[in-house]
Protein backbone atom coordinates (compact mmCIF):
# COMPACT_ATOMS: atom_id res chain seq x y z
CA UNK A 1 0.00 0.00 0.00
CA UNK A 2 2.72 2.01 1.01
CA UNK A 3 6.17 3.14 -0.04
CA UNK A 4 9.08 5.33 1.29
CA UNK A 5 9.73 7.05 -1.55
CA UNK A 6 13.07 9.81 -1.62
CA UNK A 7 13.27 13.15 -2.97
CA UNK A 8 15.29 11.98 -5.93
CA UNK A 9 13.08 9.02 -6.59
CA UNK A 10 9.93 11.22 -7.33
CA UNK A 11 12.35 13.87 -9.45
CA UNK A 12 12.79 10.51 -11.81
CA UNK A 13 9.59 9.28 -11.60
CA UNK A 14 8.47 13.55 -12.78
CA UNK A 15 10.88 13.34 -14.61
CA UNK A 16 10.02 9.93 -16.67
CA UNK A 17 6.67 11.02 -16.95
CA UNK A 18 6.46 14.71 -17.98
CA UNK A 19 9.40 16.55 -17.45
CA UNK A 20 10.39 16.87 -20.77
CA UNK A 21 8.35 19.41 -23.07
CA UNK A 22 4.52 19.14 -22.24
CA UNK A 23 1.78 22.12 -22.72
CA UNK A 24 -0.13 21.52 -25.24
CA UNK A 25 -1.30 24.19 -27.67
CA UNK A 26 -0.49 27.53 -26.57
CA UNK A 27 0.98 26.58 -23.22
CA UNK A 28 4.62 27.68 -22.30
CA UNK A 29 6.96 24.54 -22.15
CA UNK A 30 7.99 23.35 -18.35
CA UNK A 31 11.40 23.93 -17.91
CA UNK A 32 13.61 21.26 -18.23
CA UNK A 33 15.00 19.62 -15.41
CA UNK A 34 18.76 19.30 -15.12
CA UNK A 35 21.69 17.97 -13.37
CA UNK A 36 22.74 21.76 -13.38
CA UNK A 37 20.05 23.22 -14.15
CA UNK A 38 19.24 24.14 -17.86
CA UNK A 39 18.24 28.14 -18.02
CA UNK A 40 14.97 27.80 -18.81
CA UNK A 41 12.24 28.50 -21.63
CA UNK A 42 9.96 31.96 -22.14
CA UNK A 43 6.92 32.12 -20.77
CA UNK A 44 3.85 30.30 -22.09
CA UNK A 45 1.00 32.84 -23.78
CA UNK A 46 -1.41 34.58 -21.33
CA UNK A 47 -4.15 34.71 -23.48
CA UNK A 48 -7.19 32.70 -24.09
CA UNK A 49 -9.29 29.86 -22.27
CA UNK A 50 -7.02 27.01 -22.81
CA UNK A 51 -3.60 28.63 -22.81
CA UNK A 52 -3.86 30.98 -25.99
CA UNK A 53 -1.27 30.63 -28.99
CA UNK A 54 1.39 32.08 -27.12
CA UNK A 55 3.39 29.11 -26.41
CA UNK A 56 6.86 29.45 -24.32
CA UNK A 57 10.12 28.05 -25.73
CA UNK A 58 11.11 24.44 -24.18
CA UNK A 59 12.96 24.76 -20.96
CA UNK A 60 16.47 23.63 -20.52
CA UNK A 61 18.06 19.92 -20.90
CA UNK A 62 17.38 17.74 -18.53
CA UNK A 63 18.75 17.28 -15.19
CA UNK A 64 18.37 15.87 -12.03
CA UNK A 65 17.92 18.98 -9.47
CA UNK A 66 16.69 21.39 -11.97
CA UNK A 67 17.89 24.62 -13.28
CA UNK A 68 15.62 28.03 -13.98
CA UNK A 69 13.51 26.34 -16.51
CA UNK A 70 10.80 27.85 -18.19
CA UNK A 71 7.38 29.30 -16.82
CA UNK A 72 4.50 26.81 -17.10
CA UNK A 73 2.17 27.31 -20.09
CA UNK A 74 -0.96 29.93 -19.89
CA UNK A 75 -3.69 28.40 -18.74
CA UNK A 76 -6.58 30.67 -19.78
CA UNK A 77 -7.89 33.88 -19.73
CA UNK A 78 -6.41 35.50 -15.93
CA UNK A 79 -3.43 36.18 -14.94
CA UNK A 80 -1.46 33.96 -12.80
CA UNK A 81 -0.55 36.67 -10.20
CA UNK A 82 -2.74 35.45 -7.26
CA UNK A 83 -1.03 32.48 -6.69
CA UNK A 84 2.09 33.39 -8.12
CA UNK A 85 3.26 30.51 -9.98
CA UNK A 86 4.30 31.16 -14.01
CA UNK A 87 6.31 33.84 -14.85
CA UNK A 88 9.84 33.98 -16.47
CA UNK A 89 11.41 33.29 -13.35
CA UNK A 90 9.65 30.25 -12.44
CA UNK A 91 12.07 27.40 -11.96
CA UNK A 92 11.78 23.70 -12.70
CA UNK A 93 11.85 22.27 -9.61
CA UNK A 94 10.17 24.41 -6.47
CA UNK A 95 13.09 25.03 -4.07
CA UNK A 96 12.32 25.35 -0.39
CA UNK A 97 12.82 27.96 2.01
CA UNK A 98 16.12 27.50 4.61
CA UNK A 99 14.08 27.35 7.58
CA UNK A 100 10.69 28.46 8.59
CA UNK A 101 8.36 28.96 12.23
CA UNK A 102 5.14 27.80 10.86
CA UNK A 103 3.84 26.41 7.49
CA UNK A 104 2.70 29.55 6.39
CA UNK A 105 6.30 31.05 6.32
CA UNK A 106 7.49 27.91 4.72
CA UNK A 107 5.27 28.11 1.76
CA UNK A 108 5.66 31.71 1.58
CA UNK A 109 8.96 31.62 1.46
CA UNK A 110 9.61 28.66 -1.15
CA UNK A 111 10.41 29.69 -4.78
CA UNK A 112 8.33 29.55 -6.10
CA UNK A 113 5.71 29.85 -3.36
CA UNK A 114 3.13 27.18 -2.60
CA UNK A 115 0.34 28.16 -0.65
CA UNK A 116 -0.69 26.62 2.66
CA UNK A 117 -4.63 26.73 3.60
CA UNK A 118 -6.95 25.05 5.82
CA UNK A 119 -10.51 24.76 6.11
CA UNK A 120 -12.33 27.26 8.26
CA UNK A 121 -15.31 27.53 9.81
CA UNK A 122 -17.48 30.37 11.25
CA UNK A 123 -17.90 28.46 14.68
CA UNK A 124 -14.16 27.93 14.56
CA UNK A 125 -13.67 31.48 14.59
CA UNK A 126 -15.34 32.17 17.89
CA UNK A 127 -12.20 30.31 19.23
CA UNK A 128 -9.27 32.37 20.00
CA UNK A 129 -6.79 29.29 20.03
CA UNK A 130 -8.64 28.27 16.85
CA UNK A 131 -8.03 31.56 15.44
CA UNK A 132 -4.42 31.92 15.88
CA UNK A 133 -3.13 28.61 14.56
CA UNK A 134 -5.40 29.28 11.95
CA UNK A 135 -4.28 32.48 10.94
CA UNK A 136 -0.33 31.84 11.94
CA UNK A 137 -0.25 28.57 9.74
CA UNK A 138 -1.88 29.25 7.00
CA UNK A 139 -2.82 31.63 4.01
CA UNK A 140 -5.28 30.66 2.06
CA UNK A 141 -8.71 29.85 3.48
CA UNK A 142 -11.77 27.66 2.17
CA UNK A 143 -15.06 28.12 3.77
CA UNK A 144 -15.84 24.90 4.98
CA UNK A 145 -19.78 25.15 4.89
CA UNK A 146 -20.39 28.59 4.85
CA UNK A 147 -20.45 29.20 0.64
CA UNK A 148 -22.22 26.60 0.03
CA UNK A 149 -25.98 27.10 -2.28
CA UNK A 150 -27.79 26.48 0.72
CA UNK A 151 -26.00 28.82 2.74
CA UNK A 152 -25.71 31.58 0.37
CA UNK A 153 -29.40 31.34 -1.45
CA UNK A 154 -31.27 29.82 0.76
CA UNK A 155 -34.52 30.81 -1.09
CA UNK A 156 -34.56 31.75 -4.74
CA UNK A 157 -32.88 34.69 -5.56
CA UNK A 158 -32.29 36.43 -2.28
CA UNK A 159 -29.10 35.91 -0.71
CA UNK A 160 -27.29 35.36 2.82
CA UNK A 161 -23.76 36.58 2.82
CA UNK A 162 -23.43 37.31 6.64
CA UNK A 163 -21.55 34.01 7.37
CA UNK A 164 -19.64 33.75 4.35
CA UNK A 165 -18.79 37.66 5.20
CA UNK A 166 -17.53 37.05 8.61
CA UNK A 167 -14.86 34.24 7.50
CA UNK A 168 -13.76 36.13 3.84
CA UNK A 169 -13.15 39.33 6.24
CA UNK A 170 -11.09 37.79 8.80
CA UNK A 171 -8.91 36.25 5.96
CA UNK A 172 -8.59 39.30 3.79
CA UNK A 173 -7.66 41.15 7.52
CA UNK A 174 -5.43 37.96 7.97
CA UNK A 175 -3.05 38.64 4.71
CA UNK A 176 -5.01 35.58 3.63
CA UNK A 177 -6.37 34.50 0.16
CA UNK A 178 -9.45 32.93 -0.07
CA UNK A 179 -10.95 30.16 -2.19
CA UNK A 180 -14.16 30.56 -3.29
CA UNK A 181 -16.16 27.11 -2.39
CA UNK A 182 -18.23 25.98 -4.35
CA UNK A 183 -20.46 27.34 -6.93
CA UNK A 184 -22.18 24.59 -8.40
CA UNK A 185 -22.27 21.33 -6.09
CA UNK A 186 -24.97 18.15 -5.85
CA UNK A 187 -25.00 18.40 -2.24
CA UNK A 188 -26.32 20.92 0.33
CA UNK A 189 -28.57 22.36 -2.27
CA UNK A 190 -31.56 24.45 -0.38
CA UNK A 191 -34.60 22.29 -1.15
CA UNK A 192 -35.90 24.56 -3.79
CA UNK A 193 -32.92 24.12 -6.22
CA UNK A 194 -32.96 20.41 -5.43
CA UNK A 195 -36.20 19.78 -7.01
CA UNK A 196 -35.80 22.30 -9.97
CA UNK A 197 -36.67 20.53 -13.49
CA UNK A 198 -36.17 21.58 -17.12
CA UNK A 199 -33.15 23.11 -18.96
CA UNK A 200 -34.19 26.57 -18.75
CA UNK A 201 -34.55 26.57 -15.29
CA UNK A 202 -31.89 24.85 -14.18
CA UNK A 203 -29.80 27.50 -16.61
CA UNK A 204 -31.26 30.13 -15.46
CA UNK A 205 -30.13 29.26 -11.37
CA UNK A 206 -27.03 28.35 -12.21
CA UNK A 207 -26.33 31.72 -13.96
CA UNK A 208 -27.86 33.53 -11.12
CA UNK A 209 -25.99 32.30 -8.34
CA UNK A 210 -22.80 32.14 -10.13
CA UNK A 211 -23.25 36.11 -11.39
CA UNK A 212 -24.56 37.30 -7.46
CA UNK A 213 -21.89 35.68 -5.47
CA UNK A 214 -18.67 35.75 -7.97
CA UNK A 215 -20.12 39.54 -7.93
CA UNK A 216 -20.15 40.31 -4.06
CA UNK A 217 -17.08 38.43 -3.30
CA UNK A 218 -15.31 40.50 -6.67
CA UNK A 219 -13.00 42.23 -5.03
CA UNK A 220 -12.19 39.66 -2.05
CA UNK A 221 -11.90 36.44 -4.12
CA UNK A 222 -9.84 35.05 -6.53
CA UNK A 223 -10.05 31.84 -6.84
CA UNK A 224 -12.86 29.26 -7.30
CA UNK A 225 -14.02 25.74 -7.07
CA UNK A 226 -16.63 26.22 -9.90
CA UNK A 227 -18.08 22.81 -10.01
CA UNK A 228 -16.96 20.44 -7.37
CA UNK A 229 -17.64 16.35 -7.58
CA UNK A 230 -19.25 16.12 -10.89
CA UNK A 231 -17.67 12.45 -10.72
CA UNK A 232 -19.43 9.21 -9.12
CA UNK A 233 -17.82 5.45 -9.16
CA UNK A 234 -19.92 2.93 -7.37
CA UNK A 235 -17.15 2.54 -4.64
CA UNK A 236 -16.28 6.40 -2.85
CA UNK A 237 -12.40 5.24 -3.01
CA UNK A 238 -13.10 5.96 -6.87
CA UNK A 239 -13.37 2.34 -8.08
CA UNK A 240 -15.96 0.80 -10.10
CA UNK A 241 -17.99 2.11 -13.24
CA UNK A 242 -17.01 5.80 -13.36
CA UNK A 243 -19.71 7.87 -14.65
CA UNK A 244 -21.31 11.44 -14.76
CA UNK A 245 -22.72 11.79 -11.49
CA UNK A 246 -26.99 12.20 -11.25
CA UNK A 247 -27.67 15.73 -10.15
CA UNK A 248 -30.02 18.25 -10.25
CA UNK A 249 -27.70 19.97 -12.88
CA UNK A 250 -26.73 16.67 -15.21
CA UNK A 251 -29.97 15.76 -15.02
CA UNK A 252 -31.15 18.67 -16.71
CA UNK A 253 -28.49 20.07 -19.03
CA UNK A 254 -26.13 16.71 -19.71
CA UNK A 255 -22.03 17.07 -19.49
CA UNK A 256 -22.55 20.48 -20.84
CA UNK A 257 -23.68 22.11 -17.30
CA UNK A 258 -19.68 21.85 -16.81
CA UNK A 259 -18.60 24.67 -19.63
CA UNK A 260 -21.62 26.61 -18.78
CA UNK A 261 -20.55 27.19 -15.10
CA UNK A 262 -17.04 27.79 -16.17
CA UNK A 263 -18.02 30.07 -19.04
CA UNK A 264 -20.32 32.11 -16.43
CA UNK A 265 -17.77 32.54 -13.88
CA UNK A 266 -15.15 33.51 -16.47
CA UNK A 267 -17.82 36.29 -18.06
CA UNK A 268 -17.79 36.97 -14.11
CA UNK A 269 -14.45 37.54 -13.61
CA UNK A 270 -11.72 36.77 -16.10
CA UNK A 271 -9.05 37.25 -13.81
CA UNK A 272 -10.00 34.74 -11.46
CA UNK A 273 -8.94 31.33 -11.28
CA UNK A 274 -10.87 28.72 -11.98
CA UNK A 275 -11.10 25.16 -11.11
CA UNK A 276 -12.51 21.48 -10.67
CA UNK A 277 -12.56 19.87 -7.65
CA UNK A 278 -13.65 16.23 -6.80
CA UNK A 279 -12.29 13.73 -4.04
CA UNK A 280 -10.87 9.94 -4.66
CA UNK A 281 -8.53 11.17 -7.85
CA UNK A 282 -5.64 11.21 -5.90
CA UNK A 283 -3.92 8.57 -7.01
CA UNK A 284 -3.83 6.77 -10.19
CA UNK A 285 -7.46 4.94 -10.22
CA UNK A 286 -10.53 4.76 -12.68
CA UNK A 287 -11.95 7.91 -11.23
CA UNK A 288 -9.29 10.02 -11.54
CA UNK A 289 -9.01 8.71 -15.61
CA UNK A 290 -12.64 9.47 -16.02
CA UNK A 291 -12.05 12.72 -14.33
CA UNK A 292 -8.81 13.41 -16.93
CA UNK A 293 -10.18 12.77 -19.81
CA UNK A 294 -13.56 14.90 -18.74
CA UNK A 295 -11.04 18.24 -18.22
CA UNK A 296 -8.62 17.14 -21.12
CA UNK A 297 -11.87 17.24 -23.04
CA UNK A 298 -12.42 20.70 -21.64
CA UNK A 299 -9.38 22.08 -22.53
CA UNK A 300 -9.67 21.03 -25.88
CA UNK A 301 -12.78 22.75 -26.33
CA UNK A 302 -11.58 26.20 -25.00
CA UNK A 303 -13.44 25.92 -21.87
CA UNK A 304 -12.04 28.34 -19.51
CA UNK A 305 -10.94 26.06 -16.74
CA UNK A 306 -7.62 26.81 -14.79
CA UNK A 307 -7.10 23.96 -12.28
CA UNK A 308 -7.76 21.02 -10.70
CA UNK A 309 -7.74 20.20 -7.30
CA UNK A 310 -7.35 17.34 -5.91
CA UNK A 311 -9.11 16.94 -2.34
CA UNK A 312 -6.62 14.39 -0.60
CA UNK A 313 -9.26 13.02 1.42
CA UNK A 314 -7.51 9.68 2.52
CA UNK A 315 -8.62 6.78 3.99
CA UNK A 316 -11.93 5.66 4.61
CA UNK A 317 -14.58 6.46 2.99
CA UNK A 318 -12.11 7.96 0.42
CA UNK A 319 -9.05 6.42 -1.64
CA UNK A 320 -5.45 5.41 -0.12
CA UNK A 321 -3.13 7.25 -2.41
CA UNK A 322 0.91 7.12 -1.74
CA UNK A 323 3.52 9.90 -2.67
CA UNK A 324 4.87 8.18 -6.26
CA UNK A 325 0.93 7.80 -7.45
CA UNK A 326 0.12 10.76 -6.60
CA UNK A 327 2.98 12.61 -7.94
CA UNK A 328 2.27 10.75 -11.25
CA UNK A 329 -1.65 11.87 -11.20
CA UNK A 330 -1.03 15.44 -10.79
CA UNK A 331 1.68 15.39 -13.31
CA UNK A 332 -0.58 14.66 -16.47
CA UNK A 333 -3.02 17.04 -15.17
CA UNK A 334 -0.33 19.92 -15.29
CA UNK A 335 0.50 18.78 -18.96
CA UNK A 336 -2.84 19.77 -19.82
CA UNK A 337 -1.80 23.06 -19.02
CA UNK A 338 -3.38 23.59 -15.60
CA UNK A 339 -2.75 24.18 -12.22
CA UNK A 340 -3.03 21.26 -9.66
CA UNK A 341 -3.83 21.72 -6.08
CA UNK A 342 -4.26 19.60 -2.79
CA UNK A 343 -7.64 21.20 -2.20
CA UNK A 344 -8.97 19.69 1.33
CA UNK A 345 -6.38 16.93 3.02
CA UNK A 346 -7.06 15.27 5.51
CA UNK A 347 -5.63 11.65 6.35
CA UNK A 348 -8.63 9.73 8.79
CA UNK A 349 -7.02 6.93 11.16
CA UNK A 350 -10.31 5.53 12.31
CA UNK A 351 -11.15 1.49 12.30
CA UNK A 352 -7.20 1.46 12.02
CA UNK A 353 -7.20 1.17 8.31
CA UNK A 354 -4.45 3.70 8.15
CA UNK A 355 -1.94 2.69 10.66
CA UNK A 356 -0.32 5.75 12.68
CA UNK A 357 2.96 4.79 10.90
CA UNK A 358 1.17 4.75 7.24
CA UNK A 359 -0.19 8.51 8.22
CA UNK A 360 2.40 9.88 8.52
CA UNK A 361 4.22 8.66 5.56
CA UNK A 362 1.25 9.88 3.73
CA UNK A 363 1.27 13.09 4.76
CA UNK A 364 4.71 13.62 4.41
CA UNK A 365 5.19 12.04 0.95
CA UNK A 366 1.93 13.45 -0.70
CA UNK A 367 2.90 17.41 0.52
CA UNK A 368 6.28 16.37 -0.88
CA UNK A 369 4.61 15.15 -4.14
CA UNK A 370 2.74 18.84 -4.70
CA UNK A 371 5.58 20.68 -3.48
CA UNK A 372 8.15 19.67 -5.95
CA UNK A 373 6.10 20.40 -8.64
CA UNK A 374 5.97 24.30 -9.58
CA UNK A 375 2.19 23.71 -10.77
CA UNK A 376 0.81 22.46 -7.97
CA UNK A 377 0.07 25.93 -6.36
CA UNK A 378 -1.81 25.22 -3.02
CA UNK A 379 -2.32 22.33 -0.04
CA UNK A 380 -5.10 22.88 2.22
CA UNK A 381 -5.64 21.12 4.87
CA UNK A 382 -9.78 20.15 5.61
CA UNK A 383 -9.78 21.73 9.43
CA UNK A 384 -7.50 23.06 12.25
CA UNK A 385 -7.52 20.62 14.71
CA UNK A 386 -8.83 16.58 15.15
CA UNK A 387 -11.85 17.60 17.20
CA UNK A 388 -13.37 19.27 14.90
CA UNK A 389 -13.10 17.18 11.75
CA UNK A 390 -16.43 16.21 9.56
CA UNK A 391 -14.88 13.03 9.47
CA UNK A 392 -15.64 12.24 13.14
CA UNK A 393 -19.21 12.82 12.71
CA UNK A 394 -19.61 10.98 8.95
CA UNK A 395 -20.85 7.38 9.04
CA UNK A 396 -18.55 6.16 6.03
CA UNK A 397 -15.43 7.59 8.17
CA UNK A 398 -16.04 4.34 10.57
CA UNK A 399 -15.02 6.36 13.67
CA UNK A 400 -17.61 5.00 15.96
CA UNK A 401 -17.44 8.05 18.44
CA UNK A 402 -13.76 7.90 18.39
CA UNK A 403 -11.82 10.91 16.78
CA UNK A 404 -9.93 10.88 13.65
CA UNK A 405 -6.98 12.01 14.67
CA UNK A 406 -7.38 13.71 10.70
CA UNK A 407 -5.39 16.80 11.01
CA UNK A 408 -1.95 18.54 12.19
CA UNK A 409 -3.22 20.10 15.54
CA UNK A 410 -4.61 18.27 18.42
CA UNK A 411 -7.73 19.99 20.35
CA UNK A 412 -5.33 21.89 22.49
CA UNK A 413 -4.03 23.67 19.43
CA UNK A 414 -0.46 21.59 19.84
CA UNK A 415 1.12 20.48 16.97
CA UNK A 416 0.97 16.69 16.19
CA UNK A 417 3.55 14.61 14.67
CA UNK A 418 1.48 14.98 11.39
CA UNK A 419 2.45 18.89 11.43
CA UNK A 420 6.29 17.86 11.38
CA UNK A 421 5.81 15.49 8.59
CA UNK A 422 4.14 18.46 6.52
CA UNK A 423 6.97 20.88 7.64
CA UNK A 424 9.82 18.69 6.81
CA UNK A 425 8.19 18.26 3.18
CA UNK A 426 7.60 21.81 3.07
CA UNK A 427 12.00 22.51 3.69
CA UNK A 428 12.73 19.65 1.35
CA UNK A 429 13.60 17.26 4.08
O1 LIG B 1 -25.64 23.37 10.61
C1 LIG B 1 -26.39 22.21 10.94
C2 LIG B 1 -26.90 22.26 12.33
O2 LIG B 1 -27.80 23.34 12.46
C3 LIG B 1 -27.57 20.94 12.68
O3 LIG B 1 -27.94 20.95 14.00
C4 LIG B 1 -26.61 19.79 12.44
C5 LIG B 1 -27.28 18.43 12.69
O4 LIG B 1 -26.77 17.44 11.89
O5 LIG B 1 -26.20 19.82 11.10
C6 LIG B 1 -25.49 21.00 10.77
O6 LIG B 1 -25.11 20.92 9.44
C7 LIG B 1 -24.03 20.05 9.16
C8 LIG B 1 -22.94 20.88 8.46
O7 LIG B 1 -21.88 20.03 8.02
C9 LIG B 1 -22.35 21.94 9.38
O8 LIG B 1 -21.73 21.33 10.47
C10 LIG B 1 -24.51 18.96 8.21
O9 LIG B 1 -25.41 18.11 8.90
C11 LIG B 1 -23.34 18.15 7.69
O10 LIG B 1 -23.80 17.26 6.71
C12 LIG B 1 -22.32 19.06 7.08
O11 LIG B 1 -21.21 18.31 6.67
C13 LIG B 1 -20.32 18.94 5.79
C14 LIG B 1 -20.23 18.13 4.52
O12 LIG B 1 -19.28 18.76 3.64
C15 LIG B 1 -21.56 18.03 3.80
O13 LIG B 1 -21.41 17.39 2.58
C16 LIG B 1 -18.96 19.04 6.44
O14 LIG B 1 -19.02 19.91 7.58
C17 LIG B 1 -17.94 19.57 5.46
O15 LIG B 1 -16.65 19.44 6.00
C18 LIG B 1 -18.00 18.74 4.18
O16 LIG B 1 -17.08 19.28 3.26
C19 LIG B 1 -16.97 18.56 2.03
C20 LIG B 1 -16.54 19.57 0.98
O17 LIG B 1 -17.40 20.68 0.96
C21 LIG B 1 -16.49 18.91 -0.40
N1 LIG B 1 -15.64 17.74 -0.39
C22 LIG B 1 -15.92 16.78 0.66
C23 LIG B 1 -15.92 17.45 2.02
C24 LIG B 1 -16.07 16.44 3.12
O18 LIG B 1 -17.32 15.79 3.02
Amino acid sequence: MRSAPLTLLFSAILCAIGCSDSGGDGGGQTGGAGTTGGTGGAPGGTGSATGGTGGGAPGGTSSTTGGTGGAPGGTGGGDSSTVGTGGTDAPAARTPAASARTLREAGENANPPILIGAAISGSGLNDNGYKSVAAAEHNYVTAENEMKWDALEPTPGSFSYGSADNIVNWAVQNGMQVKGHTLVWHNQLPGWASSLSGAAAVEQAIRRHIENVMGHFKDRIHTWDVVNEAVITDSDTGVGNPRMRPSVFFNALGERYLDLAFEIAREQDPDAKLYYNDYSIDALNEKADFVYEMVKGMVERGVPIDGVGFQMHIGPPNNEAGGPDVAANLRRFADLGLEVLISEMDINRCSNQVTAEEQLTYYHDIVEACFLMPECVGITFWGINDGRSWLNGWSGALCNGQSSQSLLFDDRYQKKETYNKVMDALLGR
